[in-house]
Formats: structure tokens, sequence, C-alpha cells
């Protein structure tokens, strides 16, 4: 079955919120950058490469994207991987987008800091000239590291921060709850940086109190457990609080057996800010237009539907107001010429 609104949804701007950039190593680059750094990979081709993509949970896909973003030596590897991702995002119609990445898992490795971020951002420039798309980059601290750790990466960011627009909180969620990084979610809000935290993905509804209520983050990545408590809603929808949903990776990660069992639609009918994102789409079968169209078909999403997603993309961005305002002028605009 092919879905009911694909024009709509190939028309409409998107913004693009939840997506790590090491999540879209695609195999075929991942092969090419080993081969440019001398590097070998423990599977013969990209087809077996990726056959092991079969996932039973977060972590065992957590353990592979640690190993493939091992290839990622140099500005240059950072830079072509945010360059494809960028190129991708182009032909989806994202117009803007708020991208992670995860510095930790680069340095730990023996890579500066500044390797990483230099190439990711001058990507992110060149998009902004030459492709027209926007950005704001959010560095995310892996939750199975310690505290410690996360400061230590915080002075690492220093030099950097003027171009850094927001942290995060991503990897292992059980037993890494918000709580584990107050003091070091406190000082980033102290240098100005928005905050938002992975919560509600494997972990528990009391992850997403948390991330609200110690760490004071503006957005929830994921949050599709925070419907098992109605109090949790209820909180969520007086707030406003967006929620970036990942469809695919959800499916992918046996957050919900399949497709067509996701929660996405009842997140909307209870008022709440939810969103589409594609979180590490190279692992997980799909770019953001790819997760728009397959809700669409598998959840039977009614055009309003459809709009609504696309409109709080922008409405949970971190663009300014004036420039929300047109984007949402301009998905009305859309909408306007696909009548039902
Ligand atoms: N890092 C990359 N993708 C992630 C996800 N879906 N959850 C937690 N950490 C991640
Ligand atoms: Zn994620």
């Amino acid at each position: 079955m092919t879905s009911p609104h694909a024009s709509l949804i190939r028309a409409l701007p998107k913004a693009e919120l939840h997506l790590h950039i090491e999540g879209t190593l695609e195999p075929e680059l991942m092969f090419a950058l080993a081969q440019r750094n001398g590097m070998t990979l423990p599977y013969t081709d990209v087809e077996v490469l990726r056959a092991a993509y079969d996932f039973n949970n977060l972590q065992s896909f957590l353990d592979l994207y640690y190993a493939g973003a091992g290839v990622l030596i140099t500005e240059a590897d950072f830079y072509d991987l945010t360059w494809a991702y960028l190129l991708r995002a182009k032909a989806d119609r994202i117009v803007h987008a708020e991208i992670f990445f995860d510095p930790q898992t680069h340095t730990d490795r023996g890579i500066a800091f500044g390797t990483a971020f230099n190439g990711i951002r001058r990507a992110l420039d060149d998009a902004q000239l030459q492709l027209g798309i926007s950005s704001k980059l959010i560095m995310s601290f892996l939750r199975h590291l310690s505290e410690e750790a996360g400061f230590a990466t915080l002075e690492q960011a220093k030099p950097f921060l003027t171009r850094i627009d927001g942290v995060g909180l991503d990897s292992s969620e059980m037993g890494h709850p918000p709580s584990k990084f107050e003091r070091l979610f406190a000082a980033c809000r102290a240098l100005g940086l928005s905050c938002v935290a992975h919560a509600g993905e494997e972990g528990p509804p009391a992850y997403v109190w948390e991330a609200l209520d110690r760490l004071a983050v503006c957005r929830i990545d994921h949050g599709v457990r925070a419907m098992e408590d109605d109090a949790l809603v209820a909180r969520l929808k007086a707030i406003r609080m967006p929620l970036t949903v990942c469809p695919y990776s959800n499916v992918r990660l046996k957050v919900f057996p399949q497709l067509a069992d996701h929660n996405l639609r009842q997140l909307l009918a209870a008022g709440l800010c939810a969103t589409v994102n594609s979180d590490d789409p190279a692992y997980f079968g799909g770019y953001l237009q790819e997760n728009y169209l397959g809700c669409d078909r598998e959840l039977g999403l009614s055009r309003d539907d459809v709009l609504q997603l696309v409109r709080n993309s922008f409405e949970a961005s971190w663009l300014a107001p004036e420039e929300k305002n047109a984007w949402l002028m301009e998905c009305d605009a859309v909408a306007r010429s696909y009548p039902a």
C-alpha cells in the first residue's frame, strides 16, 4: 500500500530535531572511510554489514554503532559524513536540522574534540550557503559514562561553545537515569546551552519526570513511554513539551513490535507536541521522509495529523520566532495547495 498523503508529505518543508550524525554513516561510506584510513572492517562487504543490523534492543544497536564510528578519523571524514546526510536532507525537503554529535565516542579513541567538531561544523555552514538548510548543533553526553567524564568533555568543548547550541544525553538508558547528570546539566545551562535528553525510549516514565524536573530540558528525545503515566502526559501537555519521536528507530530497537503498533497517533490525540525524526537512519532503514511515509501508511494518519507533525517540528525547533512563523506559514500554504 502506498502512503495516502505521499505528495503532501514530499512537498511540505520539515525540520528534523533528532538525528545522530554518527547514525547516518551508511555501510558504503563506512567501507570507503576504512579504506581511506588503512583500516580493515570485520565484514567482507556492505551486504554482510547491513545484515548485521538486526537488533534486539538499544544496547545491541549501540555496540555496532560505536564500533562503526571507529572509521571516523580525520576532519574530512566528519565533513563527508555530515555532507552526505545534508544532501539526503535536501532531497527530503528538510529545511532545518538540529543535529547531535557524540564527542566522547571520538575523544575516547584519541580523536581531538576539534577534529570532529570542525568537520561537522564546516559541513553545516556550507549547507546553509549551498543548500539553504539551517541547523543547530547539539553536543550529546554518553550516559553510560560518568558525570565526571561529561564535565571533562564540557571543558574540551569550551573553545567551541559559541558554535554549539545545546547539549543532549544519549546512549544506554536503563540504569543511567537523568538525575546522574544533574550537576553537569546545571553547568551547561549556566553557560547558556539549551538542554535536551533521551528519556522514555526504553526507560520508564520516571526518567521523563527526571529529565523535566532535574535537567530542566526543553525537549524530550523519544518519550514514547510517557504514555504509560497519565499524570506525566498531563504535565507534558500543559507545558507543551516537545517529544522528538523516531518511529523506525523504535521498531528496529523493539520498543514497538511493528510500525502499525506505534503510539504516535495516541501522542497526537493526547494533545502532545510530537514530532517525527529519523534518529540513526543508516542503521534503521529510513531517513526522515521514509519515517513520515511509513507512519502515514501504517498508522493511517489524517491529513491534519501530517500537517500537525510538520508544524510541531518547527514549533519545537530552536529557530527564532520570526523564522518559525515563516516556516509555519509555508507549511499552511503547501497544505492549501494539496486539498484533501
Ligand atoms: N545514540 C544514538 N541513537 C540512540 C538512541 N536511539 N538512543 C540512545 N542513544 C542513542
Ligand atoms: Zn537518539
